[in-house]
């Protein structure tokens, strides 16, 4: 037996709030029609008073414990760039409110790559028998951090949390995770950034300016970068495996923008109805935007035992990364 992680649970949540296109046209100097056609995006859910990134987490975790059936995991990932404070992670208080306190628990970040990256490292763990069982929460609530007037970063991203456990297997059983493949260009840094806040901009001793407090991105160059990356990921993963793009089932890429999406899937020579894409009804959420599309290709009824998906994402540092999965036998989503 070689032992691997096994995808056993999926669950999700989002906030009940939506914001539609016009919603956001009432207030910005943009339309559904630019929106919709420049992004494919609707609408998107946003996180109200009194909720925090943990919260909205620990649902989606909680969701994923019942899918999987687990009343227990003994490692908690969360990979978000919005914890609920700079200090401590958020993952031991999500632990702790679905009563996992014990649970070894530590955040992941690597803002849209996160997920990729908490599974990599939860499967590692899993891998070298460090645990048996852990939970993979990706969770963001960037609505915390966009500048109320930026038409550029407000029109795209969205709040929401997804969940997955996984627990300790034989590779060759469906719904092992079979392989990674890993990368960042940290000379892309302020591509996509919060300037202010950390020890950088503490240690400089200048006072930052207001908009430094928010997000920035620089969307073309994003753009380029997201197609080149995801595209290159998803081949390397694949080479590794002795597998080409057509023989995916099924590709789950991290919803940056839905003609990133096509434009990934052109360059691979996938056809468009193997590449999930949910993005029109949640917009960018981030961390959770990989398990948001997993849940929503998996409840379509498209996903079959034992097919080949592979999960991409591309992010802020710049980060990217990919996992080739097969599909778990019997696996049922909990995203209510
Ligand atoms: N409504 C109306 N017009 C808008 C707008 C909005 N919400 N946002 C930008 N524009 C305008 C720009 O000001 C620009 O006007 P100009 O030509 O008069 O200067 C024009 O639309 C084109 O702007 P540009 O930034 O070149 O548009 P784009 O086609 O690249 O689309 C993004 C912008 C942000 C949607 C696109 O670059 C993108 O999706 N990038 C990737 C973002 C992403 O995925 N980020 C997360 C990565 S993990």
């Amino acid at each position: 037996m070689t032992r691997s992680a096994i995808l056993s649970g999926l669950g999700t949540w989002v906030p009940p709030q939506v914001v539609t296109n016009d919603m956001l046209a009432a207030e910005l100097e943009t339309s559904d029609e630019w929106i919709r056609t420049r992004t494919g995006i609707t609408r998107r859910h946003v996180a109200s008073a009194g909720m925090s990134t943990g919260h909205l987490a620990t649902e989606a975790a909680r969701r994923a414990l019942k899918s999987a059936g687990a009343d227990r995991v003994d490692v908690v990932v969360v990979a978000t760039s919005t914890p609920d404070r700079p200090c401590p992670a958020t993952a031991p208080a999500v632990a702790a409110a679905l009563g996992l306190v014990g649970a070894g628990a530590f955040d992941v970040a690597a803002v849209c790559t996160g997920f990729v990256y908490g599974l990599a490292t939860a499967a590692g763990l899993i891998g070298t028998e460090v645990a048996d069982s852990a939970l993979v929460v990706g969770a963001d609530t960037f609505s915390t951090i966009l500048d109320p007037e930026d038409r550029t970063t407000r029109v795209i991203f969205g709040d929401g949390a997804g969940a997955v456990v996984l627990r300790a297997g034989d590779r060759r059983q469906n719904g092992a995770l079979l392989g990674f493949d890993l990368g960042s260009d940290g000379t892309g840094v302020d591509l996509i950034t919060v300037p202010a806040g950390g020890s950088e901009q503490r240690l400089s001793g200048a006072k930052p300016a207001s908009a430094d407090s928010y997000f920035q991105m620089d969307g073309p160059q994003v753009f380029v970068r997201a197609v080149r990356h995801m595209t290159g990921s998803v081949r390397k993963v694949l080479d590794a495996a002795a597998l080409a793009p057509a023989d995916i089932s099924h590709l789950v890429p991290h919803q940056a923008n839905v003609r990133i999406l096509d434009t990934c899937a052109r360059e691979l020579g996938l056809p468009p109805e193997r590449v999930v894409k949910n993005i029109d009804r949640v917009g960018n959420t981030v961390a959770a935007s990989i398990p948001l599309a997993l849940a929503a290709g998996a409840a379509d009824g498209r996903m079959e035992a034992g097919q080949s998906v592979v999960l991409t994402g591309f992010g802020g540092g710049l980060t990217w990364g990919s996992t080739l999965l097969t599909w778990p036998e019997a696996l049922d989503v909990v995203d209510e």
